[in-house]
């Protein structure tokens, strides 16, 4: 049944009509529960309430797969707003962002143009850049173009799912790059051709992968709601004398937010991933095909209206 809904709802996530329905209609359907809102202002004011609870963040413009080079463009204005309204409001926040939104569906020369406006107004304000991760399809594409803006921009760090086979590999091959990688366990729907399908097996590559990167030396966030995952990760850097600057934890908005404040209170890092903008529906969904809980939660949200 688990497995089910999580089919249905990871299926409704690339529904593009539904999409552009919940654009025009707003967040709906508890969405706003995950979501911090639609302007940069209603964003703002959910960031400085986390901040003064001492959580840092990382900020959201909503959108992906864009398919036209205008849309792509407003999408990085956006985001380029985002990163002033951050030096602007003297925010603890980096910004995350996904590929398909700067126009990877449409050309390499947008996307890259896009990158390096982005990134440029984010050195100015002292911002870190995180390139989300995306389905499978797009990964050795997403990948390229990090290697690509890491050589010249500083700033700017992606993501690495654990589900992936090819995962170990490009720990490997990025070791080369010294980069600030968001470890995850992964949120697409994927073949078995090329993910592993058992969840034991994904939470050993998760292990392995945090090791590996943390071994290495690099700067490693560990984003997880999973118990497990971060006793682990606390006991590996307990063993290895790892230093509490090396590592953070990341959550997304809205979920654990209990668990984030002990976190803080045990001296760890604790970083919020927090999305805003009208384009939730797919970002939405995902949530929801990650825990049944969430779903019912929902539907107890439209009964009482
Ligand atoms: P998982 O969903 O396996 O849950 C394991 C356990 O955690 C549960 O059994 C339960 O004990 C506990 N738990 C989980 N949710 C809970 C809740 N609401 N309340 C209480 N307990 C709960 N993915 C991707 O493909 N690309 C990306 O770029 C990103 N980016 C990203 C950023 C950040 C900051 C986070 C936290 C996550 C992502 N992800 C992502 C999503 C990620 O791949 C994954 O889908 C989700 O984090 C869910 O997996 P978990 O590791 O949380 O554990």
């Amino acid at each position: 049944m688990e497995q089910l809904l999580r089919n249905f709802f990871l299926f409704l996530s690339k529904n593009k009509t539904l999409t552009k329905l919940a654009k025009k209609y707003g967040l709906r359907f508890g969405a706003a529960r995950f979501v911090a809102g639609e302007s940069i202002a209603l964003a703002t004011d959910v960031i400085k309430d986390l901040n003064q609870k001492d959580l840092d963040v990382t900020i959201d413009y909503l959108g992906e797969f864009v398919d036209n080079e205008k849309e792509a463009n407003e999408m990085a204005d956006n985001s380029i707003l985002a990163i002033e309204a951050i030096g602007k409001e003297k925010l603890q926040s980096q910004l995350s962002l996904k590929m398909t939104s700067m126009g990877l569906d449409i050309s390499d020369d947008v996307v890259m143009k896009n990158m390096k406006r982005i990134l440029e107004a984010a050195e100015k304000h002292n911002v870190f850049v995180t390139i989300d991760m995306e389905d499978y399809s797009r990964c050795g594409k997403t990948i390229e173009i990090f290697k690509e803006l890491k050589k010249e921009y500083d700033n700017v760090g992606t993501v690495i799912q654990a589900y992936l086979y090819r995962t170990v590999d490009d720990i490997k091959d990025l070791n080369q790059y010294n980069p600030n990688l968001r470890l995850v366990k992964g949120a697409y729907k994927e073949s078995p051709e090329v993910a592993f399908p058992e969840k034991k097996d994904v939470d050993d590559n998760f292990k392995k992968i945090i090791e590996m990167h943390l071994l290495n030396g690099n700067y490693t966030a560990v984003a997880t709601h999973d118990d497990a995952m971060i006793e682990y990760t606390k006991e590996l850097v307990k063993k290895h004398k790892i230093s509490n600057e090396q590592f953070e934890f990341q959550m997304l908005y809205g979920i654990r937010p209990e668990r984030q404040l002990e976190l803080v209170k045990e001296g760890y890092r604790m970083r919020v991933y927090v999305p805003y903008g009208n384009d939730w529906y797919g970002y939405f969904m995902r949530r929801l095909a990650e825990r049944p809980a969430n779903v019912a939660f929902v539907l107890k949200g439209m009964l009482k209206k």
